[in-house]
């Protein structure tokens, strides 16, 4: 194990740029990606926490004015990504996209909190941090649910992380084509177009993008109009398990928490409604179309990891979780195999990604003390057989997308150093 330990470390001192981490040194994302510094920033906390703490100061530096956090910061301009800065043109300080994605910051941030011990220095910074992760939570309540619902959405399917997802399918298959789209893709000059989206999902992703652009991401003109809105189960059970985490660290700190704590209680209550235990599906609401999404997609398990308090409810979801993959070698497909749309090898179709792996793990540890082992040790071979790559193949294992995957290294620190 401890050879794994040296190369995970290796990996993510080999993507280290100035004061940020790389999701991988291949040239498909020569930027800083938000919810990839928060596990990167897990990872870094085993070794050298002041580079875990700079890296979560750094995706703070390019927050927005009224408190968003990009989900890419463009700190190198001379990269052949799309869509690059200028194409976004944004920012605050730092070019930046003009979306955010899952905020899981926080709660890896108590997680570094909770297992190390700060100097004064150290401790001045975290308090910092958590201010400005305030202002973020505050800003996804004020402007991600106006109608103050409970629920929070998102205006784009790159603000979910899980881009291609048959969850969107819908919702993508209802936007209209912008006229005379011409951009070039990066994307698939570096990994094989068969793991990547298609090219009709690129024309949709640029299509809302621009659609915000033209809006100059004016928050509440887009939330209204957006071409894309959507209320998910998975990026609402991150950011319940967040705001739950804030307001530790907010009590922790002598900060103010009332509003946080208010929307717990709304979010917890709403959220419940998202699950159907008669029938046992998910259902994820297309708020642009009035449509409801019914994809068995393994973030709806993203439940577990919001802690709800609901025994009932949280035992049935880990029945229906351990039906999900059995006749898989390789846990957890990103889609349940024998549904429809999966797609073995496509990017967030069908492959096992160690992300969902872990937030699932998270989920279970206080619920079934056993399966959580099982899905850790299940993950931990697979990462140490196949390398530390972007996703794998439920089927064989495969390696697929980018080498040298930061996450995939920082994730797999945690789950065989973490002690609590
Ligand atoms: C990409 O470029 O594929 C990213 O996932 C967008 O955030």
């Amino acid at each position: 194990m401890s050879k794994y330990i040296k190369k995970a470390k290796r990996v993510l001192l080999g993507n280290r740029r100035d004061g940020y981490t790389l999701p991988t040194n291949n040239k498909l994302y020569p930027a800083q990606w938000n919810w990839d510094s928060a596990f990167i920033a897990l990872g870094y906390s085993y070794f050298n926490l002041n580079f875990a703490l700079e890296e979560i100061n750094t995706l703070l530096k390019g927050q927005w004015k009224d408190g968003m956090v990009p989900h890419i910061l463009f700190h190198d301009k001379n990269t052949n990504y799309y869509p690059n800065y200028s194409v976004w043109n944004c920012g605050n300080r730092i070019s930046s996209s003009g979306i955010t994605q899952p905020p899981i910051m926080t709660s890896i941030l108590k997680k570094i909190i909770d297992k190390n011990k700060l100097n004064k220095k150290q401790k001045l910074k975290v308090i910092k941090i958590i201010k400005d992760l305030k202002k973020y939570h505050e800003w996804f309540i004020k402007f991600r649910d106006p109608n103050k619902s409970g629920l929070v959405s998102i205006l784009h399917p790159w603000e979910s992380g899980y881009d291609n997802s048959p969850l969107w399918d819908i919702p993508m298959n209802k936007v209209k084509l912008e006229k005379n789209l011409k951009y070039k893709r990066g994307d698939i000059k570096v990994v094989n177009p068969k793991y990547r989206p298609l090219d009709i999902d690129y024309d949709r992703y640029v299509t809302i993008k621009n659609f915000l652009k033209k809006n100059k991401y004016n928050t509440k003109k887009i939330y209204k109009l957006s071409l894309f809105n959507v209320v998910d189960i998975g990026f609402n059970s991150i950011f319940l398990k967040a705001n739950k985490d804030l307001l530790i660290l907010l009590k922790q700190f002598k900060l103010n928490f009332s509003n946080i704590k208010k929307y717990i209680g709304l979010t917890e209550h709403k959220i419940i409604k998202l699950y159907n235990h008669k029938n046992n599906t998910f259902i994820c609401n297309d708020i642009k179309n009035r449509k409801k999404i019914r994809i068995p997609s393994i973030t709806n398990y993203f439940l577990l990891y919001a802690d709800l308090n609901n025994e009932l409810i949280n035992k049935k979801i880990i029945k229906s979780l351990k039906n999900y993959n059995k006749n898989e070698k390789y846990i957890f497909s990103s889609i349940r195999p024998n549904h429809q749309s999966f797609e073995e090898k496509r990017y967030w179709r069908g492959p096992v990604w160690i992300n969902c792996n872990w937030i699932i793990y998270q989920g279970l540890k206080n619920k079934d003390k056993l399966f959580s082992e099982f899905v850790k040790q299940r993950t931990i071979k697979m990462i140490e057989k196949k390398g530390f790559h972007e996703y794998y193949s439920c089927k064989t294992g495969r390696s697929m997308g980018a080498k040298n995957f930061s996450w995939s290294a920082a994730l797999y620190l945690d789950l065989v150093l973490n002690k609590i």
